[in-house]
């Protein structure tokens, strides 16, 4: 009798723990949807120190004297008794692309005359590495000029040094390897003149022998890593508004920055001068990254190439300046050029280029972008003329097309209504806007046209205070708001194809927008809360989308909760996503319907903070970052706990 009791008992104390979890169901022999192998990407631009002062490895600040001001980053400098002077020539009429360069007397046979280089906010330096100096030069008269490299610290002491003897008395390229003694955050170039005479100077240029790839003048491995560890499915490039340039002279234009670093000609960076609370005065492109080195860097990813390309017209938050129609050939010119390059043979004219340039297998170009954030009747009469011209040569080639800065609003809706009714392959919609907005649209698509146009989620990121506000910070909150929210992209995988947060990089002393994905110093580099967002949406995507419910509706906000759920079938597994936004911790159960059974423990990581505040810095770098463990499951029954502000992933083998 007794014994009876206590299991009735024992019963009911299951049934209620039961009835205590929130019950969801998953078919996962019901598969809704394809998930598209190149749906968690990056987007790339320059700014914020992203590529000149970042990725790009060059370590010497306007290294053509090609700034406004031809020797802003430069100093002159003088010891035991040197003297010297410094003149900038223009050479414009011979060499537009590279106008400047320097001429230097050396006035006195003792002692030196100099000139040191600040760097992109001093240059990061380590110790036992190894440095590659060049320079362009061409010495006049005597040709006795003699250059001293050295690398000093903050403290004025050297930690690095080389000669070099320019002989030439044409333009030759010199250059000169060494290593450091000591790891500097700040450090600073000499380049030392001893002699007398005259000697002109151009390229002046230092880079780590240490790149990705060790490719030489080459790209900062920590940061390419940790976009290779993001197992990306694209890469968009180069940008962002970049593209559009604040007035078309400032555009950007592929066919320039390809070829011999000296040719290719630098601009000011449109992010120079755009936000008065940030000025960055010292902000230009060299193009040192240009478009063969992000097709070369996207192929080493393993991602796929989507450059967007300008449609004749500049930034509409700027000057809007337009292209007259019956000017626009060269534009859409460069289109079709770019698609060659990428993808033709040895026998074609731009295919061969690459092929010059040392790749003579094609990128594999799919998809290109035509303009960026830009609206009104102007782009899509200009969209209009690109697309004729790319599907009439490159049928295949799905065109990425722009429907405003913003996910709503009259912009959105002409463009989204017409690039509809005009057939248009993909759509790149982008929001910055608070947690809150990621929170309440993670239905956003639950309701698209199945058969319309494909979706890119091209930029998006949650904004702790306000779009633009330079006291935006990469918050917990805003992570775990996006992780929400791309529940809802990956529940509606066969609409939307391709999702990347924007902006990528930014450099902690000069950046211009914020928040940003990955920020770095010169030496060291940390993935912020949203960059794990992004990375374990992408390591975990699996392949095709199946059913998860609550009460056979989508989590999509139920009880402060987000889901979805996919196979792999690569891996054999179920992948749950679940997202728990709210102060509270939740208690599920997820009965999992049409499976021959799964393993008894599962993978489970979690991403999570008390502190919806907590942000990663360079000094706790994964303060917020993935933790893995291990889960018992039993049968089709998994029981998850999950905490208060947690974003967990949980992986179940089939047996
Ligand atoms: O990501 C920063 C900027 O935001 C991009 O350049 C632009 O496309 C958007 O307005």
């Amino acid at each position: 009798m007794l014994r009876k009791a206590f299991l009735m008992l024992c019963a009911a104390g299951a049934l209620s723990a039961n009835s205590a979890r929130a019950q969801y169901t998953i078919a996962a022999d019901k598969v809704k949807a394809k998930i598209s192998p190149n749906m968690y990407g990056i987007f790339f631009e320059d700014i914020n120190l992203a590529a000149d002062g970042g990725v790009y490895a060059e370590l010497v600040k306007n290294r053509s004297f090609e700034f406004n001001m031809p020797l802003m980053g430069w100093d002159e400098q003088k010891k035991d008794g040197g003297d010297g002077r410094v003149e900038v020539i223009n050479r414009a009429e011979e060499k537009p692309e590279n106008a400047h360069f320097i001429k230097v007397y050396i006035d006195s046979a003792g002692g030196s005359f100099g000139l040191s280089n600040e760097g992109f906010r001093g240059m990061g330096i380590k110790e036992g590495e190894e440095y590659s100096f060049s320079v362009m030069a061409k010495q006049e008269g005597e040709q006795n000029i003699k250059l001293n490299i050295e690398l000093r610290d903050d403290k004025n002491a050297i930690i690095g040094k080389a000669e070099l003897t320019p002989t030439d008395k044409e333009w030759n390229r010199y250059s000169v390897k060494f290593k450091a003694s000591a790891t500097v955050q700040k450090a600073q170039l000499y380049v030392w003149m001893s002699g007398k005479g005259i000697i002109d100077l151009d390229m002046v240029s230092m880079f780590p022998e240490h790149t990705w790839k060790n490719r030489p003048g080459g790209l900062r491995a920590d940061l390419v890593q940790k976009l290779a560890d993001m197992k990306p499915g694209f890469l968009r490039f180069p940008g962002g508004c970049i593209v559009e340039g604040r007035e078309l002279n400032t555009r950007y234009q592929w066919k320039k920055t390809i070829g011999a670093v000296d040719q290719r000609t630098n601009i000011i960076n449109r992010w120079n001068t755009e936000f008065s609370h940030r000025p960055t005065p010292d902000y230009y492109q060299t193009f040192g990254l240009g478009f063969m080195e992000y097709f070369m860097t996207a192929e080493d990813i393993g991602a796929s190439p989507l450059p967007i390309l300008n449609c004749g017209m500049a930034c509409e938050f700027n000057t809007g300046e337009l292209v007259p129609m019956d000017k626009l050939d060269p534009y859409i010119q460069d289109a079709l050029d770019l698609i060659e390059f990428a993808n033709g043979d040895v026998n074609t004219k731009w295919g061969k280029l690459r092929t010059d340039l040392g790749h003579p297998a094609p990128f594999h170009l799919k998809m290109l972008g035509v303009g960026n954030e830009q609206w009104g009747p102007q782009y899509i009469e200009r969209w209009k003329a690109f697309t004729k011209a790319i599907k009439g040569k490159y049928p295949d080639v799905k065109i990425v097309s722009a429907v405003g800065p913003f996910p709503g609003g009259k912009e959105f809706d002409l463009l989204n209504k017409t690039f509809r009714a005009l057939g248009a392959d993909i759509l790149d919609e982008h929001y910055y806007a608070s947690p809150k907005w990621f929170l309440e649209h993670a239905k956003r698509y639950d309701n698209y046209d199945r058969k319309g146009p494909k979706i890119f989620a091209g930029e998006y990121a949650a904004q702790s205070v306000q779009t633009g506000s330079p006291k935006n910070k990469n918050t917990w909150e805003c992570a775990l708001a996006e992780a929400a929210f791309m529940t809802g992209l990956e529940r509606n995988a066969d609409v939307v194809r391709m999702a990347s947060y924007a902006p990528l990089f930014a450099h902690v002393e000069g950046w211009q927008w914020t928040p940003d994905l990955i920020w770095f110093d010169n030496l060291n580099s940390y993935g912020s809360p949203n960059y794990y967002v992004q990375q374990l949406f992408s390591l975990n995507k699996g392949t095709d989308v199946v059913p998860l419910l609550f009460n056979n509706e989508a989590v999509a906000g139920q009880d402060g909760c987000f889901a979805t759920a996919s196979v792999d079938k690569n891996t054999n597994e179920l992948v749950i996503k679940f997202v728990n936004s709210t102060a509270s911790a939740k208690s599920t159960s997820f009965k999992i319907n049409g499976s021959k059974g799964y393993q008894k423990q599962a993978s489970v990581v979690t991403l999570r903070s008390d502190d919806k505040d907590a942000v990663n810095s360079l000094e706790t770098p994964t303060a917020i970052s993935p933790k893995n463990s291990t889960i018992n499951v039993s049968g089709n029954i998994l029981k998850l706990d999950v905490e208060p502000y947690t974003f967990k992933i949980v992986r179940l083998k089939n047996k």
